[in-house]
Parts: C-alpha cells; sequence; structure tokens
C-alpha cells in the first residue's frame, strides 16, 4: 500500500516543472460542457485543480460563483497570479476532505486519479456530500490500469459504478469523444447527478 500523498509530493512537482498531467489549457471536453451552461450564477467547485485553467475560462466566460480548491499552495498561487482579479476567498488551500460548502457542480480532472484508491469511495461520498440537491459531479475519468503504485491511478467504468451507483441517482459514463489527442479513447465523460 503506498504513503498518503502529501501536499509537499505535488508542491514539488509544481516547482520543479515535472507536471505531465497538466495540458495548459482548459480542458476541451469541460468547456464544451461549460459553454451549454445557460445560468452564470450557480456554485461550481473545482477540487485539485492544479494550474485552474478550466477555473480561468469560467470566470472569464462570466461564471462568478467558481471556487478553486487544491492543498498545494504553489498551484494556487500559479493560478492567482495568472487571474488576479478572481476573488481570493473563492481560492481554498485545503485537503478537499476537510472542505465545507455547497456547489451545483463539481468539476473533475485529473483529480481523482491522483488520490490513492483506498480514498476513492471516499471521494464519490465526499462529493455527494458537497453537492446542492440536484447538484452534479461533471468530467473525466480515466479507462484504463495505467499505475498501481503512483499517480495516476487507473480504471474502469465498473469499478467506478461501486463507488458512485450507491450515491448517485443518475451516474452518466460514456467514452468521451472530444478528449485532447494524447488522452483519446482513454478517458470517460462522466456526469454523476
Ligand atoms: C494530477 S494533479 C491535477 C491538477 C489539475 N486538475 C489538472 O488537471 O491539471 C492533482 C492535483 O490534486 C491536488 N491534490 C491531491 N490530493 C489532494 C487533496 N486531498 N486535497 C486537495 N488537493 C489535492 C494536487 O496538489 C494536485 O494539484
Amino acid at each position: 500500500m503506498p504513503e498518503p500523498l502529501k501536499a509537499s509530493f505535488w508542491n514539488t512537482k509544481y516547482l520543479t516543472n515535472d507536471f505531465g498531467w497538466d495540458i495548459g489549457y482548459p480542458s476541451p471536453p469541460i468547456t464544451e460542457y461549460i459553454d451549454q451552461l445557460q445560468d452564470k450564477s450557480i456554485s461550481i467547485l473545482i477540487p485539485g485543480c492544479g494550474n485552474g485553467y478550466e477555473a480561468e475560462y469560467l470566470w472569464k466566460s462570466g461564471f462568478k460563483n467558481v471556487h478553486v480548491l487544491d492543498y498545494s499552495e504553489i498551484a494556487l498561487e500559479n493560478f492567482r497570479l495568472r487571474v488576479p482579479e478572481f476573488p481570493i476567498e473563492q481560492i481554498h488551500i485545503e485537503d478537499f476532505f476537510t472542505h465545507t460548502g455547497q456547489y451545483s457542480i463539481i468539476f473533475e480532472q485529473t483529480f481523482f486519479c491522483a488520490l490513492e484508491p483506498s480514498l476513492r469511495l471516499a471521494y464519490a461520498i465526499k462529493v455527494k456530500n458537497l453537492l446542492k440537491p440536484g447538484g452534479k459531479l461533471v468530467g473525466l475519468l480515466f479507462n484504463e490500469a495505467l499505475h498501481a503504485d503512483r499517480p495516476p491511478y487507473g480504471g474502469s467504468s465498473l469499478e467506478y459504478l461501486g463507488y458512485f451507483q450507491p450515491h448517485f441517482n443518475n451516474v452518466y459514463m460514456k467514452n468521451c469523444f472530444n478528449s485532447i489527442q494524447p488522452r483519446m479513447g482513454r478517458e470517460l465523460f462522466v456526469i454523476f447527478s
């Protein structure tokens, strides 16, 4: 069983530019989803947001009730410097599992796969507790084995069903058709409400 990962593990990666997961721009499947949202006043959380490109996209698209969360202060400092007008009280330097709040949408992008698999059920329950009635988790989950001993940890739709189905009324998972090229055919687009 690997050691639980700490903020220092991720801080080191950001400081040494060792962040292969970071695509450098907002993820197209997520921006396409965002582009069809009508109500820009909804509360949105992006946990494990890293450099936060999707949050920047939301903010610049007029969504003002957007919250970013990461326990790496380096990642969030990068975000703050890039988007200085983003409200400081909506930037949470915090462990996801201790965060409190109520959101209409929680976006997922390479955060779930960064957590030890032993935390997956806890993630599903935490997401449920952070969602308002009718709220949704929306985003991307890898659909392949990847690593067993370090992030990114992989998985399959069958495994994910086991965590989410008991806690959500609707569990939508489909092969993602608009992934970035290196992830094409390797991820699921999910909406759990
Ligand atoms: C693989 S990176 C993904 C970052 C971003 N979502 C992206 O796609 O570029 C995982 C991120 O989750 C953060 N993280 C991991 N475990 C966390 C936890 N328990 N609470 C808050 N953030 C966490 C790390 O600091 C890191 O920034």
